[in-house]
């Protein structure tokens, strides 16, 4: 069977892709900058057989797998950017790139990716269709990320993507824990600038201006009625202004203030709505107050959207690899963003988290994703590269049907 053959060249590659994890994390580069490690990439899916295309959007690498026999194209999705963050892990492969640091365990992904085409590579004559293996650069750059860029340049054609598989290591969940969720499975998270302008006068006689201080303050109030007044208490959203400058001297009334903020929603209707009624709030409650404002919302990473079709494959795959009892159903959407959303906008995909959480260690004593001590536990690694391998060759029968 083709499912212990992946377990018996899992094996096989461990200790080629456990290498490969170390030298990434040794090597940390941030978004747009992963130059070494896109070069690695490449060598490495060169050496074996694949179709390489590199340069797609900034950094990022394709590499093409054709089976031996007909079938449909599918993708699958590995990040390579680190963050600029210290690391203070003390791991005997710990970053050499000062202040840059593998944090978000992209470099697991990276390896993880790269483990399964040296395994899909040997079983080619088996494969009934074709595996796209896309290594994409920057998914840390909020609100741009580097998944528009690579599909911009056309990586979900050529030959045509029919679904995308991607994974996120994940240390709330135990080693040999997968977590999925049909659906919504992240926040989408944009940025709100405003600027409100009145008219300067002196302070003791406001009458003669307009208090564009008195303005921000009524305008930021209204805002966060949108989120008890318009938000369904089912559903759930925040608007953060986490930033106001304005005004010169305490004796001069302020003719100008910038508000800085973002905005996280689940749902995509709740977005648009959001988006619209924040615009509509602000310029009603400015010009009501005599003064003028320009709204800026920048739209950032949509949710991740676990596609039910895709989704109840990639479940069935996981119960191959760990079993119902490493089955996670994840029952709330994780509240950060991921830039496969705009992979998963395009077209049919499921992300899945793979827990890399010692066994003995509490969850409240693993650091998390984008702490400096964050290292996740190597034994996770397998149960990834498994399960990219068996839901390649999974979506690939049923979606060729
Ligand atoms: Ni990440």
């Amino acid at each position: 069977m083709l499912q212990d053959l992946i377990e018996t060249l899992e094996q096989k590659y461990r200790n080629t892709y456990l290498e490969y994890w170390k030298d990434l994390h040794r090597h940390p580069e941030p978004s747009y900058e992963e130059v070494r490690t896109s070069g690695k990439v490449r060598d490495i899916l060169k050496s074996l057989d694949l179709e390489v295309k590199t340069g797609i959007g900034g950094t990022g690498i394709v590499g093409v797998l054709k089976g031996n026999n007909p079938g449909p194209v599918i993708a699958l999705r590995a990040d390579m950017d680190a963050l600029q963050i210290q690391e203070e892990t003390g791991c005997s492969f710990a970053s050499e790139n000062e202040g840059v640091m593998h944090a978000c365990g992209h470099d697991t992904h990276t390896a993880m990716l790269l483990g399964a085409a040296h395994i899909l590579s040997e079983i080619k004559d088996q494969i009934k269709g074709s595996i796209k293996f896309i290594f994409q650069p920057a998914e840390e750059s909020s609100p741009t990320g580097g998944a528009p860029g690579m599909i911009r340049d056309g990586v979900l054609e050529n030959p045509k993507v029919s679904a995308i598989l991607g994974v996120h290591i994940w240390p709330t969940l135990k080693t040999g824990e997968l977590g999925i969720r049909e659906g919504i499975m992240s926040a989408a998270s944009d940025r709100l600038q405003i600027s409100i302008s009145g008219k300067s006068t002196h302070a003791a006689t406001p009458e003669f201006g307009i208090d564009a201080v008195v303005i921000a303050a009524q305008a930021i109030s209204s805002l966060q009625t949108l989120i008890s007044r318009n938000v369904s208490p089912l559903d759930s959203a925040v608007i953060t202004i986490g930033k106001i400058t304005g005004g010169t001297r305490y004796n001069i009334v302020a003719d100008r203030v910038e508000l800085d903020g973002t905005v996280r929603t689940f749902a995509p209707e709740t977005r648009k709505l959001l988006a619209r009624r924040i615009e509509e709030t602000v310029e009603g409650t400015v010009r009501a107050m005599g003064g003028t404002c320009e709204v800026n919302y920048r739209w950032g990473y949509p949710s991740v959207m676990n596609n039910p079709k895709i989704t109840a494959i990639a479940r069935n795959t996981i119960k191959k690899i760990v079993g119902e009892k490493g089955l996670y159903e994840i029952d709330m959407p994780n509240p950060g963003g991921e830039d496969f959303a705009f992979f998963s906008e395009k077209i049919p995909s499921a992300f899945v988290w793979v827990g890399c959480r010692p066994q003995d260690k509490p969850a409240e004593e693993f650091p998390k994703l984008h702490n400096n001590r964050f290292l996740p536990d190597k034994r996770a690694l397998p149960f990834g590269v498994k399960y990219l391998c068996q839901v390649a060759l999974d979506v690939l029968e049923e979606v060729g049907e």
